[in-house]
């Protein structure tokens, strides 16, 4: 089991502006804990820093400043080498994370020979099979030859969350996984990522743009705006009880038909005028400041 907990994360990104370079603070202060069997949901609007933080979550971003910190059931710090074991990602885009050229059991050979999960050949192939029947890809002995390519949108999304596995990995960020996908089939691959979740007691950090499936799934909602934690707490309190302008407007908003995974408000609110230095936190009932260290979070006026 491993439990993963971010504190006051910041990331500044420098920007070029013509000839002016100017500083945009992509993250602000989030600090969030990922333990073992639960899901935690980010939600927020695009640009609003989910990525990044998956990013850093993931080791392909450095944080400006502000620590996460990875530790097994017996409070042992994972080692560097251990982290990409531990801590893996389902990507949005299924046909872009995998290679084009290698076939199915190619790809999740990979990480068990790296992460030495397996030994001999023979193991390896059996593994990658007993992984395809897992995420319902079957029959695994057809699945596996096949290159990305001869598959749908969603058996491709389903490879990549067997790979994610593959490495024996506990802790899985999931950033926009079914946003890409058909409508019709969201839900299933979302089940799949559930019931994998529940058997291996993984700690799941969902990110998304939609409040609806965030509660169906997830244990907690985070609600990120221009880079900081304006509400949280458990996913029933803040969908039917939501106290921040934004979280409120997020829950009005309807499903985009045309840009698929990404919504539009039915209220033409000007987001720019929401003020972002507050959050309530469903957690202690209080409104605090937001984009301040952890310790000097004072209650919000
Ligand atoms: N490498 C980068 N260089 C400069 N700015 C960046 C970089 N990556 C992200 N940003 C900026 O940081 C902000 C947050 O981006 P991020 O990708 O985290 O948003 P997001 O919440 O994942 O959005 P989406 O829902 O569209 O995926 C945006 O304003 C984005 O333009
Ligand atoms: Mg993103």
């Amino acid at each position: 089991m491993t439990s993963v907990r971010v504190t006051d994360l910041v990331k500044d990104y420098s920007i070029r502006t013509g000839l002016k370079r100017t500083r945009l603070r992509a993250v602000d202060h989030v600090s969030l804990e990922l333990t073992p069997g639960r899901t935690v949901a980010l939600v927020g609007e695009s640009g609003s820093g989910k990525s990044t933080i998956a990013k850093i979550l993931t080791r392909m971003e450095t944080p400006s400043s502000g620590t996460v910190d990875v530790r097994l059931d017996d409070g042992t710090a994972v080692a560097r080498s251990r982290y990409r074991r531990e801590v893996q990602m389902v990507f949005q885009d299924p046909f872009a994370s995998l290679n084009p050229f290698h076939s199915i059991e190619h790809h999740i050979a990979r990480p068990l020979r790296i992460h030495k999960r397996t030994t001999t050949a023979e193991e390896t192939r059996e593994r990658v099979l007993e992984m395809l029947e897992r995420v319902n890809l079957t029959p695994a002995a057809n699945i596996a030859p096949r290159r990305p390519h001869e598959l749908s949108g969603g058996q491709r999304q389903r490879v990549a969350i067997a790979r994610a596995l593959a490495p024996g990995a506990q802790v899985l960020i999931a950033d926009e996984p079914v946003s890409m996908l058909d409508v019709s089939i969201r839900l299933g691959v979302l089940n799949l990522l559930g019931r994998l979740q529940r058997e291996d007691a993984l700690a799941v950090l969902y990110i998304t743009h939609d409040l609806a499936t965030a509660r169906h799934f997830s244990d907690e909602i985070v609600v990120l705006y221009r880079g900081r934690v304006v509400e949280r707490g458990p996913s029933d309190a803040v969908i039917l009880d939501p106290h921040h302008e934004y979280t409120k407007l997020l829950a009005l908003a309807a499903p985009d038909p045309e840009r698929p995974g990404r919504v539009t408000s039915s209220d033409p609110v000007d987001r720019e005028t929401i003020d972002n230095s507050t959050c309530y936190d469903h957690f202690t009932g209080s409104w605090q400041e937001a984009g301040v260290p952890a310790a000097a979070r004072a209650a919000a006026p």
